[in-house]
């Protein structure tokens, strides 16, 4: 059986046989997966919830100083409420671009990122009168809002073979007569200078690598440089030496170790005393059947241990292989009619020399197609977000569901024809997940 398994990952479609492999550990009780003991998981988890302060390298601009920040609900890893301002505008040919934004009273001009951060370290005592905050012209006139996503479990969504991906996306337009077919996008690895690999982190796609998006966050959301992302968004009221992350005495810096955390998580856990209702398992069986699944697709299955991801630099370990995971999400990007008008900003996601360096099967086309697709949200912990859609627009799960249009139209209008009791089933389910 096991050589029929490693044999299906590597040739065949292997959905037939995820019904066989074990199921992913879940749960919210802040355990390793089986990644690395439980005192590493602490201490790495010590990271991921650490305040970082001017003098760890904190700004000059930044959005909040720890990942838990954004990252908490129920626990550490967790999404939450918080959301991040993306702005841009059209070119006179009617393509999207990044913004420009003014900043220390025209001083300089922050270029090669739609994000705005909302914060930063000065005017401080060693910079009273520098301010840098960055404000949106009213010229950068496409605006939205981004949600905190959840990244428990994301190990194992990691682990997944590029190929699945690939293959999924085929299927899905093939079965679906080209009405639903999600998009692959192959995003770079940072780690891997050259390398890419199938997006599948983030509300764009734009990474497919825990150490990639961490290097990304730490940067972006809290301007901490490392060896991956080690230029300054800007360098005034800068102080400290870059890169800010630098290895500790075991040689791993804290990239690595929120790399780690996010990997050593257990998936999000159902509620157990819903799922096992009629009514939710009655609901279960409708979202399949007016087609939810096409899209949020139930079960995903992990490579065999040894497999090399990632451009080569990571290899699956035991806790994390051929492993069967529920996510309800297909990973890959749609347009729903939710679509924002924004394309992955290269500079910002991928370092400034980004351009320099000679991307295998990066298509800058294919980026742009991505303008107004989202990636499918994945349902797992849905039960517990406040918020939902990727601007945080929607409150209620029937508001989300109603909310899709574009290639989910078809799927909607069956939802919509349900009974209201059936409706209700669905709803209930969701709240299982
Ligand atoms: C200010 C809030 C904020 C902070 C701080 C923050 N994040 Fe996030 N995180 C977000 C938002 C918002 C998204 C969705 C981004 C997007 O795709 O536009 C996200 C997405 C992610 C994802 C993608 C998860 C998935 O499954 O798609 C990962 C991984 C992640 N963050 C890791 C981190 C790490 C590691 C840190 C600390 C270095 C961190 N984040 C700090 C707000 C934050
Ligand atoms: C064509 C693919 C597709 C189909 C079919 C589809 N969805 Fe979605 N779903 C998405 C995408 C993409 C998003 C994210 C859209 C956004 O954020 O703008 C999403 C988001 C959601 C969300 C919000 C989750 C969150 O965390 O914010 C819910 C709930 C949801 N879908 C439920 C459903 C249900 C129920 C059905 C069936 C009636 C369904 N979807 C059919 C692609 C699909």
């Amino acid at each position: 059986m096991k050589v029929l398994i490693g044999l299906s990952l590597l040739a065949i479609s292997f959905f037939a046989f995820a019904s066989v492999l074990p199921e992913a550990p879940s749960g919210f009780d802040n355990k390793s997966n089986g990644l690395v003991d439980d005192a590493t998981h602490t201490a790495d988890q010590e990271n991921f919830d650490e305040i970082e302060q001017v003098s760890d390298g904190l700004g000059p601009l930044y959005n909040a100083q720890s990942c838990r920040e954004c990252h908490q609900n129920p626990t550490s890893g967790g999404s939450s409420q918080v959301s991040e301002l993306r702005v841009g505008h059209l070119s006179p040919g009617g393509k999207f671009q990044n913004p420009e934004i003014p900043i220390a009273r025209g001083a300089e001009i922050i270029k090669g990122r739609t994000l705005v951060n909302d914060r930063a370290i000065c005017p401080n005592a060693a910079f009273p009168s520098t301010e840098i905050q960055e404000r949106v012209p009213d010229s950068e006139n496409i605006r939205t809002f981004r949600v905190s996503l959840n990244v428990l479990g994301d190990g194992f969504v990691e682990a997944v073979p590029d190929q699945t991906f690939v293959d999924l996306a085929k299927e899905q337009c093939k079965k679906n007569h080209k009405k639903i077919c999600g998009q692959v996008l192959y995003v770079p690895i940072l780690e891997a200078p050259g390398q890419t690999g199938v997006g599948r982190f983030g509300w764009k796609d734009q990474h497919a690598s825990l150490l990639s998006f961490s290097a990304d966050a730490y940067l972006n959301e809290m301007g901490i440089t490392s060896r991956l992302q080690p230029d300054e968004v800007t360098n005034l009221c800068n102080t400290v030496s870059e890169p800010n992350d630098k290895p500790g005495p075991d040689g791993l810096s804290d990239i690595d170790r929120f790399a780690r955390f996010m990997r050593a998580t257990q998936t999000p856990a159902r509620d157990s005393q819903v799922a096992k209702t009629p009514k939710a398992r009655q609901g279960a069986e409708l979202f399949d059947k007016v087609g939810c699944d096409i899209c949020h697709v139930q079960t995903l299955a992990t490579a065999s241990a040894g497999t090399k991801i990632n451009g080569g630099t990571f290899s699956i370990p035991p806790a994390l292989a051929e492993k069967q995971f529920h996510p309800y999400g297909d990973f890959l990007l749609h347009d729903v009619g939710t679509g924002d008008g924004f394309v992955v900003a290269m500079l910002e996601h991928y370092g400034k020399n980004m351009y320099q360096i000679n991307w295998k099967n990066l298509s800058i086309p294919e980026y742009n197609n991505t303008a107004n697709k989202i990636r499918t949200a994945p349902l797992w912990g849905v039960r517990l977000h406040s918020r939902l859609m990727h601007d945080g627009n929607s409150v209620t799960l029937l508001d989300a569901i109603l909310r899709h249009g574009g290639e989910a139209a078809h799927v909607i209008k069956k939802f919509e024809k349900l009974k209201p009791a059936e409706k209700e089933a669905l709803l209930e389910f969701l709240r299982s997940l």
